[in-house]
């Protein structure tokens, strides 16, 4: 059975996106594959979270991966900073990683752009840290989105230099993976791009969001002054509510209200009252088990640890491997 891993860094609540773009993938594979979903702490160090801010943001990630339906008995569900032997790996990769290419990441680029005075060598080496989260099981599959082909990249650069280096086809090359044939984009609601949490208060529905907050965000989404003409292109805006509507609402109530556009009859107070109780309709199931499971100390002690112990195993025997190719010898 190949091997899966990904994981979604732990600085804020899941948003639609993550759910559609991201989780609703990882329940359909953990039934075919042999899966590791894991909470990116480690990531999320980059910014420096306080304590408190770092153990809430982990546990809700680790509810909302429970209420979106991973299930702890299939998939193996874990913190990544349970896993000491990601933050070994990830030493012995930095030393065959160098540094004009972990310039010239795009993402580096970006974050170096939006937070100049925080360029700190964690996030320098942040696909050092991706690439041995995804070695470290030797994982062969890897769901992310398109932003991250480029980190994907760098992990089979690293593995393979580390093969080069040491003779040995040791590390396989993990490829992004898209389980479901139809990508589906989620747009946020602030007009332009994807939906993201950094883009903004109000941008991005959380599955976490009660259904006043999601009534109040989407009569909130940016919009235009309406068609000027019959049929015509809907700008990205526009766009943005249709492709929304499309993953949450029925096919007819999106052709009514495209119908109401194309004739310019269209109201988008009433095109978002839609699409509001919709998405409170479409996400009902997993805000209730959000509730349920963060009060349950007991059971998110439980998956936790069953989770460390399960992707140890796996990672311990790639550690131990890994150091005798490297020429670590008892004496
Ligand atoms: N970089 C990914 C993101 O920002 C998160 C991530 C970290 C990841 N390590 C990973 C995804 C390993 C897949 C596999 O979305």
């Amino acid at each position: 059975m190949e091997t899966v891993v990904s994981g979604i860094r732990s600085t804020g609540n899941l948003h639609l996106g993550n759910y559609y773009g991201a989780i609703q993938n990882f329940v359909k594979m953990q039934h075919e594959y042999n899966c590791f979903f894991f909470i990116a702490d480690l990531h999320s160090l980059t910014t420096h979270p306080t304590p408190d801010n770092l153990h809430v943001n982990i546990k809700n990630v680790l509810v909302e991966y429970l209420a979106a339906g991973i299930d702890p008995e299939k998939a193996t569900i874990y913190v990544q900073s349970d896993v000491q032997e990601i933050a070994e790996l990830y030493l012995y990769l930095n030393m065959n990683a160098y540094l004009g290419e972990l310039e010239r990441s795009t993402s580096f680029k970006d974050k170096v752009r939006a937070h100049p005075d925080n360029v700190n060598a964690g996030l320098l080496t942040y696909p050092v840290l991706m690439a041995a989260d995804i070695l470290i099981h030797k994982a062969t599959k890897v769901p992310v989105g398109k932003d991250q082909e480029q980190h994907l990249e760098m992990a089979r650069t690293f593995g393979n230099r580390f093969n080069r280096l040491y003779n040995k086809e040791y590390f396989p090359e993990p490829y992004a993976f898209n389980f479901s044939q139809n990508l589906v984009k989620i747009p946020g609601l602030d007009g332009k791009g994807k939906m993201g949490k950094s883009e903004g208060e109000g941008n991005a529905i959380f599955l976490s969001d009660s259904p006043e907050v999601i009534r109040k965000k989407v009569m909130r989404a940016v919009t235009d002054s309406g068609p000027t003409a019959e049929n015509q292109q809907k700008p990205e805006e526009i766009q943005n509510l249709f492709d929304l509507m499309k993953v949450v609402s029925a096919p007819d109530t999106i052709a009514h209200f495209d119908n109401l556009y194309n004739t310019m009859q269209i109201r988008y107070g009433d095109l978002k009252k839609q699409l509001a109780e919709d998405m409170i309709i479409a996400t009902a199931p997993i805000r209730e088990r959000i509730n349920d499971i963060a009060n349950d100390a007991p059971y998110l002690r439980q998956v936790a640890r069953y989770g460390a112990i399960k992707a140890r195993e796996s990672a311990a025997k790639t550690i131990k491997e890994v150091r005798e190719i490297i020429g670590f010898r008892s004496f």
